[in-house]
């Protein structure tokens, strides 16, 4: 190993780890520090990274790929890891993945390198895709090798070298952002039962400090979002503008013990404003102009997509795949979508589209009706065939041919009925 590319965020940790990787493998380090959005670049990573002995700092400003090649496939999937988590670190690794390994093409590196302990997601994920895309590269995390530093020492062996130290104040967690969500564990939050403290969420208010409700309107094409109350919005500044508005309403905090791909429960707080407001009106376009069949099936993508981009497999071709069909099918999925933000609810209130598949002439009760009642008669006799055929065969037939069981348990006996004939109730016959 002689020169490697590390994905720098700028913290104490891997400004620790540029002059830590120097010392102990001898390698000229060069960093990568990526901009998802969020808060994610910090000021004056650059210098810092020199100032570790870093050869060379890259910032990457990979904001609007983020949310168009990651957050927004994300959304037209309504992916959901254990159908709650939106996703948001998960989503951001495959790209930072794909720059360290195209600055190392382009530096001549033998390695990359990143921060991940060795009990989490994360550096399965930066792992597995790096290999996906460059097996040639080898992949060092100095917390899986040896670096481990208390908080002090880190401070103790930065100071002794002259690195500059973040200035932003010390967490009690730790804490990935993006622009897709807030990642917070640790601390307190390993209690499952402990209720979160006020300072584990950044980005939303407590609901019940909320404003009064507001009604946002949300404009979808394909299955992406277009415009905010009628201005049309480039992905960034839309996903930035929904972060802001749905955290001061209270929405989008989530609180989940969830199963970690290396075999562990852990207890996660997400604070993901965008994504939850989002996920919900693009769901509720879905229905309005997908056929059910196409719902059914998509529910079963969600959750397989969910899967592998949790599980670090982004780059893989079933998730390749997926993601062709998931955008083939999101075609018809345009129009609008009012979301109520109420103290930390987004409540869809309304949606509408000219390719809906509502025909109010078929659902009304009222006058206007199509549909042809008479035609139902005929639809459930054959609808119901092959229920009647079973009933008919397993139940009775069944018990004479000595089947143990009874098709079903008499009701009316074990239950409490009064009967209320003409002579009792006092009506002369
Ligand atoms: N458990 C989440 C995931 O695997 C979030 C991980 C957040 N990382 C962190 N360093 N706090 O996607």
């Amino acid at each position: 190993m002689k020169k490697v590319v590390l994905a720098y965020s700028g913290g104490l940790d891997t400004s620790v780890a540029v002059a830590w990787l120097r010392e102990q493998f001898g390698v000229d380090v060069v960093t990568l520090t990526v901009d998802v959005g969020g808060g994610s670049l910090r000021t004056g990573v650059e210098g810092r990274a020199i100032s570790a002995g870093a050869s060379r700092a890259y910032v990457v400003d990979a904001r609007k790929t983020f949310v168009r090649d990651f957050c927004w496939p994300n959304l037209q999937a309504n992916a959901r890891y254990q159908g709650v988590y939106p996703l948001a670190t998960a989503l951001a690794r495959p790209l930072i993945a794909q720059l360290l390994v195209e600055v190392a093409q382009r530096e001549g590196a033998d390695a990359v390198a990143h921060g991940c302990t060795g009990k989490g997601n994360d550096q399965v994920r930066f792992d597995v895709a790096v290999h996906a895309l460059d097996p040639s590269l080898e992949v060092v995390a100095p917390m899986r090798v040896g670096m481990g530093l208390s908080r002090d020492q880190s401070i103790d062996y930065a100071a002794a070298r002259g690195i500059e130290l973040p200035i932003t104040k010390s967490s009690p967690y730790s804490i990935d952002v993006n622009i897709w969500g807030r990642s917070c564990e640790t601390g307190v939050l390993e209690d499952p039962w402990a209720a979160p403290p006020a300072d584990a969420y950044a980005w939303t208010v407590a609901p019940s400090d909320a404003p009064p409700a507001v009604d946002l309107l949300l404009e979808f094409e394909g299955g992406v979002p277009v415009s905010l109350d009628g201005e049309r919005l480039d992905p960034v500044a839309l996903v930035e503008r929904v972060n802001e508005l749905a955290g001061a309403h209270g929405v989008g905090r989530i609180d989940h013990v969830e199963d970690r791909l290396v075999g562990i429960k852990s207890r996660e707080i997400y604070e993901s404003p965008a994504a939850t407001v989002l996920l919900a009106a693009h769901a509720a376009l879905e229905s309005l102009t997908l056929t059910k069949d196409t719902l059914r099936f998509n529910r079963r993508v969600a959750d397989e997509l969910a899967q592998l981009t949790y599980d670090g497999l982004w780059f893989s071709a079933l998730h390749r795949d997926l993601r062709g069909y998931v955008a083939s099918a999101q075609r018809v999925v345009s129009g609008e979508v009012r979301v109520r933000l109420d103290h930390g609810s987004a409540v869809v209130t309304g949606r509408r589209s000219p390719l809906s598949l509502y025909e109010k002439n078929l659902a009304t009760y009222d006058t206007g009706d199509s549909f042809d009642h008479a035609s139902a008669v005929g639809f459930i006799e054959i609808f119901g065939l092959p229920l009647r055929t079973e009933a008919a065969r397993h139940g009775a037939v069944g018990a004479r041919h000595g089947a143990a069981w009874t098709w079903t348990d008499p009701l009316l006996e074990r239950l409490e009925a009064s009967v209320t004939d003409p002579v009792a109730a006092g009506t002369p016959s």
